[in-house]
């Protein structure tokens, strides 16, 4: 794949756009002039993120405030961003959740919304942005997965299904629409020091919001396909995935 043309991406959509890697790669992306048009839930929050990207060189940001988990609404707000952008040229989907893992093991209802959120509500948008960017033949879709939907683990299995079904969904759809010009990019993070996480004791793995954004914004680059952010949780989840079922049952990971 050639690399990509200077000043790509101008017009960027965020699904999920308070995230703080979200927040991290626009930042970087509005130095570039880039034109956003930015979705969240909180409109408070939103617009202070919109303000934030205009001082720091952006050169348009519409805002839409919706919940994503209504994907019933998802085909209005992604016709009205084309229409705002003129053309989207990257579309990052940024919005999930953790989970209470513990409260999804006694409810089905509690596992079925982290499902929804993360699995659900983005497949609804991968489904318009996928056949958006087709006809188009060209742009990039990037989206935010996790290692953790490498191996199922026994302390966040939930939050994990939902993000390894999104990356076989993901790499489906790159089978399907690369040929017609269209990046389809997997982002795996690993541990990142972001609200999502403030809960948990950070080490020595974590890392910040624009480490992982400097990573994004490489791959979208070079057109990679899959990206483990920072660069050495590729071989952490190599060793991963290698432990045997046999054994990796009888771990407390
Ligand atoms: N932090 C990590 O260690 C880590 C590691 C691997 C992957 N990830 C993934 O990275 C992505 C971004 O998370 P983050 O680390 O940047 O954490 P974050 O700052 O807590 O961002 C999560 C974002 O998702 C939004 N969101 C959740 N449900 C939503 C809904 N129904 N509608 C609209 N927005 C919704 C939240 O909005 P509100 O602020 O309005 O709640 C928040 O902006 C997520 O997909 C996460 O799974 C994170």
């Amino acid at each position: 794949m050639p690399k990509r043309d200077p000043g790509f991406p101008s017009s960027v959509l965020v699904l999920g756009a308070t995230s703080s890697i979200a927040i991290a790669t626009m930042r970087r992306l509005a130095a570039g002039n880039s034109r956003f048009m930015l979705v969240a839930r909180h409109s408070d929050r939103l617009t202070a993120v919109a303000q934030d990207l205009l001082t720091r060189g952006a050169a348009t940001v519409d805002i839409w405030v919706m919940d994503l988990d209504d994907t019933a609404a998802h085909p209005e707000m992604l016709a009205a961003a084309a229409e705002r952008l003129g053309k989207i040229d990257l579309a990052l989907i940024a919005h999930g959740v953790l989970g209470d893992q513990q409260a999804a093991e006694a409810d089905f209802e509690i596992a079925a919304a982290i499902l929804h959120t993360n699995f659900i509500s983005t497949v609804s948008l991968l489904t318009w942005l996928g056949n958006y960017f087709q006809t188009q033949r060209g742009g990039a879709l990037a989206v935010v997965s996790s290692v953790a939907g490498d191996r199922g683990r026994k302390s966040n299995y939930v939050y994990g299904a939902s993000k390894g079904a999104l990356n076989i969904f993901l790499e489906g759809l790159r089978n399907r629409i690369d040929r017609d010009g269209v990046q389809v990019l997997t982002i795996k993070p690993g541990f990142v020091a972001t609200p999502m996480t403030a809960h948990v004791a950070h080490n020595a793995l974590f890392a910040t919001p624009d480490q992982v954004a400097r990573g994004i914004l490489k791959a979208i680059e070079r057109r990679r396909d899959v990206a483990y952010l920072p660069w050495f949780w590729f071989w952490i989840m190599l060793l991963v995935r290698a432990i045997p079922g046999s054994r990796f049952k009888k771990m407390n990971m």
